[in-house]
C-alpha cells in the first residue's frame, strides 16, 4: 500500500508541475529527460514530426526548445484542442496516413517523435502487440521522412518483439539507446527507443 501511495504521489507531483508550468500533459517531463540525456534536438534541428501528439505537451516542449524557427507537425486520431501556435496538425490514424500529408511543404524532418500508445485492454500480450505495431509504423514513417543525421524517439511496450525492433533502429541509425524516464511509472512496461543519426543509405530502400 505504501508503495502504491508513493507512486500516485509521484504521478500527482508531475501532473501538478505540468499544470503549474503551462504544459498540456505530464508526458512533457519524459521528453525533457530523454532530450537532456540523449540530445534529441541538436543545434539547427528545426523540423519536428510528433506522432500521437495530443494533448500537445511534446509539441509545446519542441516549440520552446527550438524557438522561433520551429517547424512542427503533429498527428493524432484526436487533434489537440490547443496546439502551440504555428504547429500544423494532421488529424488521422497513423496506420492510414499518407507520408506526403505529413511532410506538406517540407522536404524532410530533423526529428521524429512517437509517444503513441494503444487503448490498453489489460491483456498484456495484446497491448504489447498493439504497441509494437504502432512503434513499427512510427519507425517506418521516420525512415521515409528523416533527413540524414536526424533523430528518432518512439514509445514501445516491452514485449516479445522488443529486441527485433531495437535492432531495426540500430540498423538505420548511428546510435541506438533505450530510456525509461523517471516520470514514467515504474510498473509501466513502456520504454522509449532512441535512434540518433539517421543513415538513409543503411539497410535498403526508404
Ligand atoms: C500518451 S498520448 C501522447 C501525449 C503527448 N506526447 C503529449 O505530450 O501531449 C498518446 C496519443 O497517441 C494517440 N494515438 C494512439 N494510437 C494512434 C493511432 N493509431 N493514430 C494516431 N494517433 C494515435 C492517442 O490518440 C493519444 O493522443
Amino acid at each position: 500500500m505504501a508503495k502504491l501511495d508513493d507512486r500516485s504521489a509521484r504521478r500527482d507531483r508531475f501532473h501538478r508541475k505540468a499544470k503549474r508550468e503551462g504544459f498540456a500533459a505530464r508526458a512533457v517531463y519524459k521528453l525533457e529527460e530523454i532530450d537532456s540525456r540523449h540530445q534529441i534536438f541538436e543545434r539547427g534541428m528545426t523540423r519536428v514530426l510528433d506522432l500521437g501528439c495530443a494533448p500537445g505537451s511534446w509539441l509545446q516542449y519542441a516549440q520552446q526548445r527550438i524557438g522561433d524557427g520551429a517547424r512542427l507537425v503533429g498527428l493524432d486520431r484526436a487533434a489537440p484542442a490547443r496546439p502551440p501556435a504555428g504547429a500544423r496538425i494532421v488529424a488521422g490514424d497513423v496506420m492510414a496516413v499518407d507520408v506526403a500529408a505529413l511532410l506538406g511543404e517540407l522536404p524532410a524532418f530533423d526529428v521524429v517523435l512517437s509517444d503513441m500508445a494503444p487503448d490498453t485492454s489489460g491483456i498484456r500480450h495484446l497491448d504489447q502487440a498493439r504497441s509494437e505495431a504502432l512503434f513499427e509504423r512510427a519507425l517506418e514513417i521516420a525512415i521515409a521522412v528523416l533527413a540524414p543525421g536526424g533523430n528518432f524517439v518512439g514509445k514501445l511496450f516491452q514485449g516479445p518483439d522488443f529486441k527485433r525492433l531495437t535492432e531495426a533502429v540500430r540498423a538505420r541509425f548511428v546510435a541506438q539507446k533505450t530510456a525509461k524516464p523517471s516520470s514514467s511509472r515504474q510498473i509501466s512496461i513502456e520504454q522509449y527507443v532512441i535512434g540518433r543519426g539517421f543513415r538513409p543509405d543503411a539497410g535498403g530502400a526508404r
